[in-house]
């Protein structure tokens, strides 16, 4: 037993028999302890967790998290519809994104949600017209652009001027003259998200800096701001050799900055709750070398579930799951007829056998969500552990249901 991986108490071989591979196997036990050490940090600050739903949407995750008292972030009318789904109080709901439609806007305000947040000056106009023909006045939320740029991957920056997010200073005054003379909208909250898995707290402590600054503004022209939302973006370790910043770091520097604020502060993490609690468990198919002497592992989940390292060249390990003592350094690679399906290159690994199972690790986040059929793939099914207990949270696809929408 020593040598078998597991979650919680479950061996992952037999997780594998009974729901096949490729599986996506979550700890419920990891997601209550990072909500519980996300807490911990941030306890001296009155504030509002809303989970950013787009990292993993699965009900039973969303649940889980709703089940702690948290809200949500969503990116669009199917995150908000999950949310709701899952359980979430509309009253604690942020509906966000650059390109909101009008029935998305409307589906928000029919919901009730605690805030749309206005990323620019039309979409300000789109809410207010909607919201005045349903004779609402509809809770908004500036969306910043700061101006900060965070050093993470350039595809997962927000917060820079050249980025399409939010509302930059120069477009701030005629947004606060803009939000005075339409009546259907009130501004509840300032918000930003500067990007995610950043490792640096100062871009945190200066694009806050920026917030506060236009706070004060705010509050000078009148308004009577409710929330300060600061995002998502905290980081997590995927590879062992760059450990994450510990979340205190990021509470000790901000708790000092807001608190003198006096208004609740909003956090929106998504990776940090999520990425490390759950696996891809996938089947090593076959094992080839070239003439060169290169190894392939060609394993039986590709970027179909796990598109990060081919969009990102994000580092997941990958673990066999029973031990052997001998290694081999192989490319870790998926069935997908793509060059960028691989989950590794040139890793060290055990000498598994054909057959055998590796375990893809921090695949909870932006993993699932991302995924597609891709040539004809059908999504897998996920489970969520819970001590010996393991639950279906979604059944694998089926090929009726890979064409049921189409017409021959
Ligand atoms: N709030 C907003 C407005 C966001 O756009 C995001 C993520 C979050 C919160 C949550 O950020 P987190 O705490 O998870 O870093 N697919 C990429 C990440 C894209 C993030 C998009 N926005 C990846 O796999 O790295």
């Amino acid at each position: 037993m020593d040598n078998v991986l597991l979650c919680e108490n479950v061996r992952f071989d037999e997780l594998a028999e009974t729901y096949g591979t490729p599986l996506f196997v979550t700890s419920k036990r990891s997601l209550v302890e990072s909500s519980r050490e996300f807490e911990e940090a941030f306890a001296a600050l009155p504030h509002l967790t809303c989970y950013s739903v787009k990292a993993n949407f699965n009900l039973s995750v969303i649940r889980t998290f709703a089940e702690k008292g948290y809200g949500c972030d969503v990116n669009s009318g199917g995150e908000l519809f999950r949310a709701l789904k899952a359980g979430v109080e509309a009253g604690k709901i942020i509906f966000a994104g650059v390109g909101k439609r009008a029935d998305e806007i409307a589906y928000a305000l029919d919901a009730g949600v605690l805030m749309l947040k206005v990323e620019s000056l039309s979409e300000l106009r789109a809410i207010d017209r909607i919201a005045g023909d349903k004779g609402v006045v509809a809770p908004v939320a500036l969306r910043i652009n700061p101006n900060v740029t965070a050093e993470t991957h350039p595809y997962i920056t927000t917060g820079d001027s050249k980025e399409k997010f939010g509302i930059d200073e120069a477009g701030l005054e005629e947004a606060f003259s803009m939000l005075r003379s339409l009546r259907h909208v009130r501004l509840v909250a300032l918000d930003m998200h500067i990007g995610s898995q950043i490792f640096d707290p100062e871009y945190y402590v200066a694009a806050t800096t920026v917030l506060l600054d236009i706070f004060e503004t705010a509050r000078s022209l009148g308004f009577s701001i409710d929330y300060l939302d600061i995002g998502g973006g905290f980081p997590v370790t995927y590879d062992a050799r760059k450990p994450a910043t510990p979340i205190g770091h990021f509470a000790d520097k901000l708790v000092p900055l807001l608190a003198p604020s006096g208004v609740k502060v909003i956090f929106e993490p998504g990776r940090f709750l999520v990425a490390n609690a759950s696996v891809l468990l996938t089947r090593l198919l076959y094992r080839k070398r070239n003439h060169t002497g290169k190894q392939f592992f060609i394993v039986d989940a590709g970027l179909t579930e796990l598109i990060r390292p081919a969009l990102y060249q994000s580092h997941h390990e990958v673990l066999s799951v029973i031990r052997h003592d001998a290694t081999v350094v192989a490319d870790i690679v998926g069935p997908i007829c793509e060059s960028s399906d691989f989950f590794a290159r040139q890793r060290t690994i055990d000498d598994a056998a054909e057959g055998e199972l590796l375990a893809v690790m921090s695949s909870g986040a932006y993993a699932a969500v991302m995924g597609s059929n891709y040539n004809g793939r059908l999504r897998p099914a996920e489970v969520m552990v819970e001590g010996s207990e393991v639950r279906v949270i979604r059944r694998r696809e089926t090929f009726g249901q890979l064409v049921e929408n189409e017409t021959p």
